[in-house]
């Protein structure tokens, strides 16, 4: 008896503080959503026509596009929408999920580690939005938990930013304070070697907070998710907003990569670019630790974040 007392004590997780393992309660089949934009948009008024998202970003005004389009397209609707960077979003929508007071309705990050995580605590609503099958199968959950929404790329040649007319000019985001930085960092030192940081820093860059604010921006190909938590307080109007994001009429208003197989013709499919895989990102997030350990590795080069959150200040 001793033993077996032994064994099963080795396997507790001190880690998991779940009460169950939702995966058994086989019931991950998503709602496929089945009415018209329309319909979902009465059913919204009817609960009060507000939605309260959290969009990952750095700028507190890098997503009024979308709440003017939005609103614009259903008027009486309001996207009461947030923006902070993702890793501070993410710790606080688990202090709410771990308290019982949730009251974010749709979380848009590109922390994308988050959502598998969610979705296996039961947190996540199952739901396939319209046109769901549209968008290709690697950007997607298969219960429909989780999903891309939209893609950001570079087209940067990295050597550029050792010219020697750029001395003293360039401005970059700290890779230890921006994951998607970090990534980006990471690939292009895969490629050129250590070498090209040591002469990236006799160009004697200024490094700051956010991704929004560097004048010469290193920008990244990657992906945002977005999911609708299960208990979120306006489930209709969130369901309306999902639908919005991935709709064809919303992503055509803009030329630009698209999560869905049916892009349109004037931009070319994000899987045709020959030099960029959108996917890399998201295993690449998944790695915690590789993540930590290449983030100090910057840290000690260049030391840690300074100034205030890149929402708060003026640059
Ligand atoms: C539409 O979906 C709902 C919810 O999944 C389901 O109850 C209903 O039967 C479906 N209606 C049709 C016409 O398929
Ligand atoms: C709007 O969002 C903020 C911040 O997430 C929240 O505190 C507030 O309660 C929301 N307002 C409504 C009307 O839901």
């Amino acid at each position: 008896m001793r033993s077996s007392i032994i064994i099963s004590f080795c396997f507790a997780n001190p880690f998991l503080t779940l009460a169950y393992d939702t995966p058994f309660a086989f019931k991950a089949r998503p709602t496929i959503e089945n009415r018209t934009i329309d319909d979902i948009y009465q059913a919204a008024l009817a609960e009060g026509g507000v939605v309260t998202a959290w969009h990952g970003g750095d700028e507190k005004n890098q997503q009024d596009a979308l709440k003017k389009a939005f609103e614009e397209r259903f008027p009486g609707m309001t996207l009461n929408i947030t923006v902070d960077v993702s890793k501070y979003h993410n710790g606080l929508i688990d202090e709410q999920l771990a308290n019982g007071n949730l009251y974010v309705d749709s979380a848009i990050l590109q922390t994308l580690h988050d959502y598998p995580r969610w979705k296996e605590a039961g947190a996540l609503l199952h739901y396939a939005p319209l046109d769901f099958d549209k968008i290709h199968t690697s950007f997607r959950d298969i219960h429909a938990a989780y999903y891309g929404v939209n893609i950001f790329g570079w087209n940067i040649d990295f050597a550029d930013f050792l010219d020697p007319n750029l001395r003293d000019r360039i401005v970059l985001t700290y890779p230890n304070d921006d994951d998607a930085v970090l990534y980006t960092f990471d690939l292009i030192m895969q490629q050129l070697g250590a070498g090209w940081f040591d002469d990236l820093l006799l160009q004697n860059p200024r490094w700051v907070r956010g991704s929004a604010t560097p004048t010469s921006l290193i920008d990244q190909a990657n992906n945002k998710g977005a999911a609708i938590f299960k208990d979120a307080p306006h489930p209709e109007s969130t369901k309306l907003l999902h639908n919005f994001l991935i709709s064809k009429e919303y992503l055509e208003t803009t030329p630009r990569w698209t999560v869905r197989t049916d892009a349109p013709a004037h931009f070319p499919k994000i899987f045709d670019e020959l030099y960029t895989n959108v996917n890399v990102f998201a295993d690449w997030m998944a790695d915690r630790e590789r993540v930590e350990r290449l983030r100090f590795w910057f840290e000690k080069q260049i030391g840690t974040p300074q100034g205030l959150s890149p929402l708060e200040d003026d640059l």
